[in-house]
């Protein structure tokens, strides 16, 4: 099976390592990135034109497309695969607004009964005021387009919120703002893999969402991950899927836009029941990279039954009995103004730690550079999280360029058995 994965980061990079380790798969990465065409063969390509990655499936003869980020998702990429017959792994341009627009997605859970924040979507200051008042401090600001995470300020300082607002509603025409009430307790990323009808979810990971060490800082995409969650319920992914992915799934394919690809709950376990914070419509990132880390069975597999509409005869998923963490290695200036262009030391492959590469290219001396916000990610995985601590901290110790930095406490609590559930 021939495999075309779109999409330039470390979570794709972890995609194609994964695919290329099953039997009779070949992969094929675009555009991916300096250090994925280590791995496979990569093409150029505007990954948000439909037109041009429907070419280039055609013409590397793909039996199978999996698009790794929103953007081409939200541009109709993989309806425009299917409708040439490619098999694709990723949700339709309807489906995928359940990311694209948190509107929409408050919409649906409201539909199917899915416990979510209580949210107001501001299109003036006057509701925003009305709406800051109402839920008080800590105040959720979220921008309602699509922002890479980062569009969203959680603050206890109202004109820090109230400014936020005022920038999604008059940063683009038609600007709208999504105000919420605060919800206290972990987070959980639980990926779910469907094909409009069946569910099957993976293993729950964490994401640290803060730049700095003790979740100081700027929200970003993501510094760091683990998996699994030693502090969490153990009936935790029977009920998420009873009560959030199987009733959303039905309810996108009762409206007649199914949803089909991989189903991102982002879940905060509040001192009142598990709520969804947000849904995704693709594998998040760095997560995937530590998802992945422990899946023992065929990845292929799994995403081509999604893609063709076979998950019901699917078997159950197989799991790694490690633990997995990944550190996100982050420019200088990352999230607010990265810096490119410096190189990096240290890339040196390793029994112990996986490196996946973000934003990296070479220069004409054949270095690798910085040319991204996120850097790298250095996946390390052990018996429990001390060990894998360990592991990936060394990984870290022998990477270097100008200005790096990175947080030093991926899965620490957690590794002190310091994380509770309200
Ligand atoms: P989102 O893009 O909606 O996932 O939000 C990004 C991050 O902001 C989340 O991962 C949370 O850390 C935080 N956040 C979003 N909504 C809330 C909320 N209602 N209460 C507390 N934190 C939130
Ligand atoms: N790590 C968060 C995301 O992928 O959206």
């Amino acid at each position: 099976m021939k495999i075309l994965v779109i999409g330039s980061g470390a979570r794709e990079h972890a995609l194609v390592r994964s695919l290329k380790r099953d039997d009779g798969v070949e992969v094929i990465c675009a555009p991916g990135n300096a250090g994925i065409a280590l791995d496979v063969v990569t093409h150029s390509v505007d990954q948000v034109n439909a037109d041009s990655v429907v070419a280039l499936a055609q013409t590397v003869a793909a039996d199978l497309v999996v698009i790794g980020p929103e953007a081409p998702l939200v541009a109709g990429v993989a309806d425009a695969l299917r409708a040439a017959g490619i098999p694709t792994f990723g949700p339709s341009a309807a489906a995928a607004r359940l990311e694209g627009s948190k509107a929409f997605a408050k919409d649906v859970m409201q539909s199917a009964g899915v416990p979510t924040a209580r949210a107001h979507l501001c299109m003036a200051l006057d509701d925003v005021d009305a709406a800051l008042d109402e839920f008080g401090s800590p105040y959720v600001v979220k921008d309602d387009g699509l922002a890479a995470g980062k569009g969203v300020v959680v603050t206890t300082d109202r004109e820090t919120a109230r400014n936020h607002a005022q920038l999604c509603i008059e940063g683009r025409p038609g600007g709208a703002v999504v105000i919420e009430e605060y919800l206290d307790g972990p987070e959980v990323s639980l990926f779910a893999v469907t094909d409009g009808v069946t569910v099957i979810a993976l293993s729950p990971a964490q994401d640290f969402k803060r730049v700095f060490d003790d979740d100081e800082g700027p929200n970003t995409g993501g510094m760091g991950a683990y998996s699994p969650l030693p502090w969490a319920p153990v009936t935790l992914v029977s009920e998420v899927i009873d009560d959030v992915l199987q009733p959303t799934v039905d309810e996108m394919a009762r409206r007649g836009t199914p949803f089909s690809g991989l189903l991102y709950a982002g879940l905060a376990l509040t001192s009142r029941g598990t709520r969804v914070i947000e849904f995704n419509a693709r594998f998040g990132d760095p997560e995937t990279q530590v998802v992945l880390a422990r899946l023992a069975s065929p990845l292929s597999s799994l995403l081509f039954a999604s893609a063709t509409e076979t998950l019901s005869s699917h078997p159950a998923l197989e799991w790694k009995d490690s633990s997995a963490i990944t550190v996100v290695m982050a420019a200088e200036g990352y999230p607010d103004a990265p810096q490119s262009g410096a190189v990096i030391t240290g890339l040196v492959d390793h029994d112990t730690f996986d490196i996946f590469h973000a934003g990296t290219r070479r220069n004409d001396d054949g270095d690798f550079v910085v040319s991204g916000g996120r850097v790298l990610c250095v996946t390390a995985s052990g018996s429990d999280l001390v060990d894998a601590r360990r592991r990936v901290y060394e990984g870290v110790s022998q990477i270097h360029f100008a200005g790096e930095h990175h947080r030093t406490d991926i899965a620490l609590k957690a590794a002190l058995g310091e994380v509770n559930v309200p």
